[in-house]
């Protein structure tokens, strides 16, 4: 089995809210099941099984109809309990027929499904961004697909030392931080500082610093399975405790399958900023699609079947972050793959591939 199964007990992203504006579908694959979200006639999301019982065909090829989905091959309509609540043939059995329903949610600006034991979902636990309603920035959002499994991407994400050679926008050579790994509870939190350094192309999109030296300071949250916020902050190097101009992002993976990946992200800047929409639209798409992606994809083509672990990876010092939460995850797998047992004995770990 490839090292990067999924965790059952989590919520995870099934796209933005704005996808399901205007009665339109989310259909994506998560977890490798095909899931439909869309909204019911009181603009309450609803998530189902994208996979109509009769032939089997994507129920988000239908319509959606007050609080039904339609299949659009033969009609059967399911509702957001998972019931068949419309049937053109009388005779069939009705409400007896039933297929997936999700838990699903809607949350500063995000729809979460989950994927764990009903009557455990727990919105609660669902990672918090408020300031993508926050009256002070302007978010741009986005998406892709990515041949490589989630932990690889998190990898990249959770060590930005890469910046320094594959994103020069955001100061290449320059970006040289000092590095701290911090763990509060399940969550793990890197820290990057970098002091006295020329402003980055993209930083001066942020606030004029024309040419000034200016300090940055980068914080990855990470929570399982795979859901990352990245606050960036930047003052002057001569008044450091003087914050000029913030850019908080959401870097959000959901597995596709084992070996794909869904990457959404936001990012944000202060309304006052230089950046246009546009530009900071395209220059995030430059860096994650044209960058981030084609490496990280890269490195998953060679890892191929052999999987991560088994590759005997070195891990050099920045890695720790992104180490301790493949880690956390495979732990948390482990406990949720674990039969239950009584109290005082041992645990059989599964037959999941463990680090070494
Ligand atoms: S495949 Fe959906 S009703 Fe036939
Ligand atoms: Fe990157």
């Amino acid at each position: 089995m490839s090292d990067t199964p999924f965790l059952r007990n989590a919520w995870y992203m099934a796209g933005w809210s704005s996808e399901l504006d205007d009665g339109r579908l989310i259909a994506r694959r998560m977890l490798d099941e095909p899931v439909v979200v869309f909204r019911d006639s009181k603009g309450v999301a609803q998530a189902l099984a994208d996979r109509c019982p009769h032939r089997f065909a994507p129920l988000s090829r239908g319509k959606v109809k007050g609080d039904v989905l339609q299949c659009g091959y033969h009609g059967l309509g399911f509702d957001g309990t998972g019931y068949c609540v419309a049937n053109p043939y009388p005779a069939a059995a009705g409400r007896s027929i039933r297929i997936r329903r999700y838990s699903v949610m809607e949350q500063d600006r995000i729809v979460w499904v989950w994927f764990g034991v009903e009557g455990r979902a727990d919105a609660a636990r669902i990672p918090r961004f408020p300031r993508h309603d926050a009256k002070e920035f302007r978010f741009v959002f986005g998406h892709s697909e990515i041949r490589s499994d989630y932990q690889l991407v998190a990898d990249n994400l959770l060590d930005l030392s890469h910046t320094t050679f594959i994103h020069p926008a955001f100061g290449g050579e320059f970006w040289v931080p000092e590095f701290r790994m911090e763990q509060q509870g399940e969550r793990v939190i890197a820290h990057y500082k970098i002091l006295n350094s020329p402003p980055s192309i993209f930083s001066e999109g942020f606030f004029a610093a024309h040419g000034q030296p200016i300090d940055e300071h980068a914080t990855m949250f990470w929570d399982a399975a795979s859901v990352m916020r990245l606050d960036i902050k930047w003052a002057f190097s001569d008044r450091p405790d003087h914050v000029v101009s913030e850019q908080p992002s959401a870097h959000v993976l959901t597995p596709m399958t084992e070996s794909r990946t869904w990457y959404f992200w936001a990012s944000g800047a202060l309304k006052e900023a230089p950046i246009s929409d546009e530009q900071h639209r395209a220059a995030l798409v430059q860096a994650f699609e044209s960058e981030d992606a084609p490496m990280v994809e890269a490195c998953a083509a060679n890892i191929g079947r052999e999987g991560f672990w088994a590759s005997e990876p070195v891990i050099l010092p920045y890695d720790t972050a992104a180490v301790r939460a493949r880690r956390i995850l495979l732990r948390k797998i482990r406990e949720e793959r674990a039969p239950a047992v009584p109290a005082g004995a041992g645990v059989e770990a599964g037959s999941i591939a463990v680090e070494p």
